[in-house]
């Protein structure tokens, strides 16, 4: 069953109708408890009342299915605007982005060439910019492009998902860069990736010890407990420093548990998504968690 539902809206997420429709609805389905808001303006003021509550945050404006030239820029100026509206607001963020959005599959040197100005407005204001990792046809562009920019820029680093077999040799080539850890969110294949849950779940762990042993500062992102757990028992014993790491989540969950971290004093960082391409967002967390049907069917009824 749960497959079914995970397949079901991973199937959902991919319909362009949908998406279009779902610009004009606005946010609905309960979707404004994990979008916050369609513009910069509007997710600024949430990075605000989370800062407040001492949780950092990196934004992500949402977009899908960029098919032109035209559009990759205007994607890119985007996310110029954002990282100036960040140092207007004066809020403690970064940025996250995906290369798709801004044209990997039209032009790689498109893509890149919109990257560099993305990180040239980034280093005016001493922001940081990582690169979301997506789907595996996209992974190995993601590393070339990466290792490129990071030629001329030390303000830029990206994911790696534990899911793939080849992560931990990867990892060993990026070490000294600035890695957000994940399992990994979408449906590959065996070939590729691991499928069993447990396997995941301690290859995830060996990246994060290891990024860690390593020196090199690393982004713990996960809703898992007893991986949290783990990630504070290890640091201790190894007596590694609270501003090597920090953890990540998602806007909109897990709220407690995001204050809970602050708190007991670890570096906590909310992943903030907005903008009014919100559609397949919303539906991949569905596919992820399926109980949160529950919230976005009460959606419905309450905005
Ligand atoms: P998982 O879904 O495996 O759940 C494990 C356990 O944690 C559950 O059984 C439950 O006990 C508990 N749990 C999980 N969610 C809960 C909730 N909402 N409430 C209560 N309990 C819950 N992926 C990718 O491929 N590329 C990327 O760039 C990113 N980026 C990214 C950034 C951030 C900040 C996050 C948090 C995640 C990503 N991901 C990602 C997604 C990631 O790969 C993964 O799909 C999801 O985080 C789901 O896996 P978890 O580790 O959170 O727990």
């Amino acid at each position: 069953m749960k497959q079914i539902s995970r397949d079901f809206f991973l199937f959902l997420s991919k319909n362009r109708t949908l998406n279009h429709g779902a610009k004009k609805w606005g946010l609905q389905l309960g979707a404004s408890k994990v979008v916050a808001g369609v513009t910069a303006e509007s997710a600024m003021k949430t990075v605000k009342s989370l800062n407040e509550k001492n949780l950092m945050c990196t934004v992500d404006h949402l977009g899908e299915f960029v098919t032109d030239k035209k559009e990759a820029k205007e994607a890119a100026d985007y996310c110029q605007r954002t990282l100036n509206l960040i140092a207007e607001y004066g809020v403690d963020c970064n940025l996250s982005l995906k290369l798709t959005q801004l044209g990997l599959d039209i032009d790689q040197d498109l893509c890149l060439n919109n990257m560099y100005n993305i990180l040239l407005t980034a280093k005016k204001h001493g922001n940081f910019v990582r690169i979301d990792m997506e789907d595996y046809g996209h992974y190995q562009l993601t590393l070339d492009i990466l290792a490129e920019l990071r030629k001329k820029f030390d303000n830029v680093g990206t994911v790696l998902q534990a899911y793939l077999y080849r992560a931990e040799s990867d990892l060993d080539q990026l070490k000294g860069i600035p890695l957000r850890l994940v399992k990994g969110a979408y449906k590959e294949s065996s070939d590729v990736a691991m499928q069993d849950k447990e396997k995941i779940d301690a290859n995830f762990l060996t990246l994060i010890e290891k990024h860690l042993l390593n020196g090199s500062y690393t982004a713990i992102a996960t809703h898992d407990h007893s991986i949290i757990e783990h990630v504070k028992k290890f640091v201790r014993v190894h007596n590694l420093p609270k501003d090597l790491f920090e953890f990540q989540m998602l806007y909109g969950f897990r709220n407690e548990m995001q204050l809970e971290l602050v708190k007991e004093g670890y570096r906590f960082r909310t992943y903030v998504p907005f903008g009014d391409d919100w559609y397949g967002y919303f539906m991949r967390r569905l596919a992820e968690r399926p109980q949160n049907v529950a919230f976005a069917v009460k959606g419905l009824f309450s905005k």
